[in-house]
């Protein structure tokens, strides 16, 4: 299907004030969207973990931030599993429900997730194990939250993250910075460096490639997941800039130059090219795109991958 039809559709959806959820339905039809949902967090947050390297099985306390929960609240559950001490997780949206954590945490409660949990935990597997159990029993999200020690802030602020904390050991995201305009990108690289303790770590996985090229019924087949890049500002406002279908538009090079800006160190990016690979050629790129950057020595960089994650360090 054309881009151009899910982008008008996202254009009129956004004018409701269910829109996102609408737009969100058709991704729940899929057979077993609670199970794959509910893997694909637990194993993304504990590859985003081991990446960061933080050792869990001191006496010492020990405090995570996630920036962007999403719909779903396993990878926050999973970071208490892990033995943080406390979890705050944060939203622009207010998304999760305990319907929806029910159905997911059930998941958990198998011999092989428990056991990688155990690999990296503070808990002992048995604790592990029954601290799961016990989460499926829980009737309201303040009761899982609580439990968890997690702060769950929808509609957030930076104030309102400082009014809980301003000290993080791990700041993670999943899929979120491309979702995030860079001016506030600007504002939480300052936030995450004055945040980060001593030894603390960030790892972020982006996505930066054009969501109209995601799988799905409304998939444009015949568009390079880089399409985006064709155009201005002005045109790609004028279909994408709406909370529904926003992203920036970014590539990892712009990451790293935040990092350098904020005088972050940055331990590692990984760049990945996890589908078909059709990049732009210099001159398809549009100039509104490459002046985004402080110094980009070739314009095809912009292209190099479809999904990145940053780890860096204060
Ligand atoms: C693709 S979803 C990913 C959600 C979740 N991390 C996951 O992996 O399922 C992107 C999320 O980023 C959130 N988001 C957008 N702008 C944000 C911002 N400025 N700060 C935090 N979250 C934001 C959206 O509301 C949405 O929940």
């Amino acid at each position: 299907m054309h881009w151009k039809i899910k982008a008008s559709l996202q254009k009129i959806l956004h004018f409701t004030n269910i829109g996102d959820r609408l737009n969100h339905i058709p991704a729940t039809l899929v057979k077993d969207y609670h199970k794959n949902v509910c893997l694909y967090q637990f194993y993304e947050c504990i590859r985003k973990f081991e990446a960061s390297q933080i050792q869990l099985n001191t006496a010492q306390s020990k405090a995570a931030l996630e920036i962007g929960t999403g719909y779903s609240l396993i990878s926050p559950v999973v970071l208490y599993l892990l033995g943080f001490d406390t979890i705050v997780t944060v939203d622009i949206s207010k998304d999760v429900s305990i319907k929806t954590f029910q159905k997911q945490v059930r998941f958990l409660q198998e011999e092989s997730l428990l056991q990688t949990i155990a690999k990296h935990s503070k808990f002992e597997l048995s604790d592990i194990t029954q601290k799961v159990q016990q989460l499926q029993k829980l009737q309201t999200l303040e009761h899982v939250c609580s439990f968890c020690n997690i702060k769950y802030i929808p509609k957030y602020t930076l104030e309102a993250i400082e009014n809980v904390s301003n000290s993080f050991d791990y700041i993670c995201s999943q899929v979120v910075f491309e979702h995030i305009p860079p001016e506030f990108l600007e504002k939480l690289f300052i936030k995450m460096k004055a945040w980060l303790t001593e030894d603390g770590c960030a790892v972020h996985t982006i996505n930066f490639i054009d969501h109209f090229a995601n799988p799905g019924f409304f998939q444009d087949k015949n568009i390079s997941e880089f399409n985006f890049l064709k155009y201005s500002d002005k045109q790609w406002h004028f279909w994408a800039g709406n909370d529904i279908a926003y992203t920036n538009r970014l590539s990892y090079v712009y990451y790293l130059e935040l990092c350098k800006t904020n005088k972050l160190q940055v331990v590692d990016f990984i760049g990945e090219n996890y589908r078909a690979y059709h990049p732009l050629a210099a001159e398809e790129i549009h100039p509104d795109v490459i002046k985004k950057y402080q110094q980009l020595s070739n314009v095809e960089d912009v292209c190099t991958y479809q999904r990145g994650t940053l780890i860096f360090k204060k």
